[in-house]
């Protein structure tokens, strides 16, 4: 090129920042083709197998004894459970050894925390405040990346509406709407404005897809489903972080429809990587590939690599199935080498993006890493956030926030002193940390009242089992108090992954203890910890005073403390609905009509209702209460009637009428009155948490625009249909404070 072209092109490319990132790109793109050339058809394989370090396990081990030699070889392209700089450091330096020298990726479930650990992320879609949880994120990226880890297999963002489901507590509830705000908050936080940020990791969205639609609530159950739920329920949060740039998804075990995820071409090939473009790769499940064999769609491992690959599984988590049989099926001429081209493309794309071609062990600083883990910042946050996760659920005669000037509490439960159940299932466990960082709810007690109140203690009875012996001395501390603090629930591994459980009731006598303790006719504030809804009917209608408080994370014990003395208004409302019984399951608000719907629980005559359980849920969708109370006024909707192309504006105003300070999340939601596929008698469609003072009243507005009023119609096009919208300003999904109405006309 002469050299006036030459100048030209560098000067138009410096001066136009996209032709820069394009530039930037194209060479990327460049630098990958001349790798991919370079590739003998062993070390393509290579990059598309990823093993388990052989430490920590998230899934059935299969240990290889020449681990080394196969990564020196280049027949490894990712290491997942592997944590610090020194263990990372030293498998990348056998991976510098191989002919390539490609580097490793390392890969881990940083689901809520490295190091400081948040509240589940179920705890923490409940504060509805996005830019919390993307700090939360962005926190806990910040200690992984600081500790050589490139990629976290999270957010998971599966709508889960079946709290038998134990991974109910790693998403972000039942609504779409609600899933798809926290999906980009949380790929923003962990991957930061750019991958290759020092202080992030690459994303992955998980489990593409439905995996939370498991029939009867069951972990790896089928699932049963028409395109038109999926489109519409279940692939809106995952489509959400894909717009956010999400840099992997990975595929869900199920099947749908008897098609598992990992060999679902539909899914993989004709919407992420069609319609959504989605340019970044997929990696399968631990063990899915193989595990089609399981399912009965395939004959063995060679028939599971060949459905994998063709579907557009790009990298093999663990179960060898590419290792074993992809070279074999290219010399078949079963797979074009151009499917295997393309799924190391994806892969080494995501490596230089990270800058690991540039400097493979830049994620390896033991001083950053000491520091990242120890700063002092990073408990503070999670501290805030896990206050903004607390529900309160009850608050009898106001009972709650306590007085400083109590002279006794008694703090009675099997979960008081607990230390590492506060950190809830998906916590990381790291090699050579103590626990002593996690604050647990005597401590936080301990904390807050100092030497003002005395704390009295007792375990009253364990979480699981019918030993009651433990209740007299726990009445006993009760009567010698001013207000009883109880503190039940599950324990961490009674959810999360292969944790589904049958009855989601309160185990054990933990109730039965609540019951002697509400004899001694003191107060009781009851303390619920649990990763799922849970049926709690005695306590909900007999204990004075409620806090959900799902499991909290390290700082579980000062949060707890700053909810109950008021120095945290809790503002949290529920993004699940709560069962009162399991019998109702699955119950959402967001349901259909129906031709005979129930409108009360008096009149079963011939009618969607149960002889002999209510139609309504104990707590519903976006209930949560507050300290203080909030009025809400003047409703006005700009406009009577719209088209498609013209917006609304439903401004609506809402007053703190309480005694403090706090927090509203004001939520909006539509009807179409009619379509030709029916519409939900409501569906959240925005919302706005906004701070008041004593007296404040501030004037919100919502933008309502054609997006809004669309729905996958029988074909599954996206389209508005003319008609009557019902609008509903609420405090809850229940909890309808305001409404109004419009019409879309053509
Ligand atoms: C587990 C989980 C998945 C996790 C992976 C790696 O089986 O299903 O969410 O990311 O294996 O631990």
């Amino acid at each position: 090129m002469r050299s006036y072209h030459l100048a030209f092109w560098l000067i138009f490319i410096l001066t136009n920042p996209f032709m820069f990132v394009v530039a930037q790109q194209k060479s990327i793109d460049q630098k990958v083709d001349s790798v991919l050339r370079l590739m003998t058809l062993d070390e393509k394989i290579g990059q598309l197998n990823q093993y388990n370090d052989d430490w920590i396990a998230t899934g059935p081990v299969t240990v290889d004894s020449d681990k080394s030699n196969q990564i020196r070889n280049g027949q490894v392209g990712s290491l997942l459970n592997c944590l610090g700089v020194e263990r990372t450091a030293a498998w990348q330096r056998i991976a510098m050894q191989s002919r390539m020298k490609i580097p490793l990726l390392f890969g881990q479930d940083v689901i809520h925390g490295f190091k400081t650990t948040f509240p589940i992320p179920l705890a923490e879609a409940c504060s509805w405040d996005p830019e919390a949880m993307k700090l939360s994120a962005q926190i806990a990226a910040d200690e992984a990346s600081a500790s050589g880890i490139h990629w976290t297999f999270a957010p998971m963002v599966d709508i889960a509406r079946d709290p038998r489901w134990g991974r109910i507590m790693e998403g972000a509830g039942e609504d779409p709407y609600l899933g798809s705000v926290i999906a980009k908050a949380r790929v923003e936080g962990f991957q930061g404005d750019k991958l290759g940020g020092l202080n992030s990791v690459m994303a992955c969205a998980k489990h593409f897809a439905a995996y939370g639609a498991a029939i009867g609530g069951r972990d790896y159950n089928s699932v049963d489903m028409s395109d038109r739920m999926l489109w519409e329920t279940y692939l809106p949060p995952f489509k959400a972080a894909a717009d956010a740039g999400v840099a992997t998804f990975m595929n869900s075990f199920n099947d749908i429809n008897g098609v598992p995820a990992t060999g679902n071409k539909y899914l993989q090939r004709e919407i992420l990587k069609g319609k959504w473009n989605f340019s970044g790769f997929v990696v399968s499940d631990w063990g899915s590939i193989g595990e089609m064999i399981n399912h009965g769609n395939v004959k063995n491992d060679y028939e599971a690599a060949l459905s994998a690959i063709t579907a557009g599984s790009d990298m093999d988590m663990e179960s060898r199935c590419y290792k074993n049989n992809l070279a074999k099926l290219v010399n078949d001429k079963s797979v074009p080498i151009a499917l295997i081209d393309d799924a190391v493309r994806r892969i080494l794309v995501k490596k230089f993006e990270l800058g690991l071609f540039d400097d493979p062990f830049r994620f390896c600083n033991a001083e950053r890493e000491k520091k990242a883990l120890n700063n002092p910042e990073h408990p503070k946050t999670a501290r805030q956030i896990a206050a903004k996760s607390i529900v309160l659920l009850k608050n009898e005669n106001q009972l709650l926030p306590l007085s400083r000037n109590i002279k006794t509490i008694a703090f009675i439960g099997p979960l008081v002193k607990a230390v590492k159940q506060n950190k809830g299932f998906w916590d990381v466990d790291l090699p050579g940390v103590d626990s002593n960082f996690i604050v647990s709810q005597w401590e936080g007690l301990q904390n807050k009242v100092g030497e003002t109140t005395k704390l009295l203690y007792a375990k009253g009875c364990e979480i699981e089992g019918n030993n009651t012996d433990g209740f007299a001395e726990a009445v006993n501390m009760a009567k010698q108090a001013d207000v009883v603090i109880l503190s039940i629930g599950e324990r961490r591994d009674m959810s999360g992954e292969a944790k589904s459980r049958s009855n989601i009731c309160i185990p054990g006598v933990q109730e039965d203890l609540l019951k002697v303790l509400l004899a001694t006719g003191k107060p009781v504030v009851v303390l619920i910890n649990a990763g799922r809804p849970l049926v709690f009917n005695y306590t909900a209608d007999h204990a004075q005073a409620i806090l959900y408080t799902w499991w909290l994370g390290s700082e579980a014990g000062n949060a707890i403390a700053d909810v109950l003395f008021g120095d945290y208004n809790p503002s949290a409302k529920l993004a699940v609905t709560f069962p009162r019984s399991v019998g109702q399951i699955p119950i959402y608000y967001s349901h259909f009509s129906t031709g005979r719907p129930a409108s009360s629980d008096d009149n079963h005559n011939y009618n969607s209702s149960y002889l002999d359980e209510s139609i309504f849920p104990k707590y519903a969708f976006g209930y949560g209460l507050s300290y203080t109370s909030f009025a809400y006024s003047n409703l006005h909707v700009s406009a009577a009637t719209i088209n498609r192309n013209e917006q609304i504006v439903a401004s609506v105003s809402v007053t703190n009428t309480g005694k403090y300070e706090g927090e509203e999340i004001v939520q909006l939601y539509l009807r179409d009155k009619v379509g030709s596929i029916a519409r939900p008698v409501k569906e959240l469609k925005d919302f706005r948490k906004v701070l008041l003072k004593v007296g404040e009243t501030k004037t919100i507005k919502f933008i309502i625009d054609n997006e809004k009023l669309s729905f996958y119609n029988q074909n599954l096009e996206w389209v508005s249909e003319p008609g009557d919208f019902e609008l509903m300003i609420g405090a809850s999904s229940e909890d309808i404070r305001l409404k109004g109405a419009f019409q879309l006309v053509d």
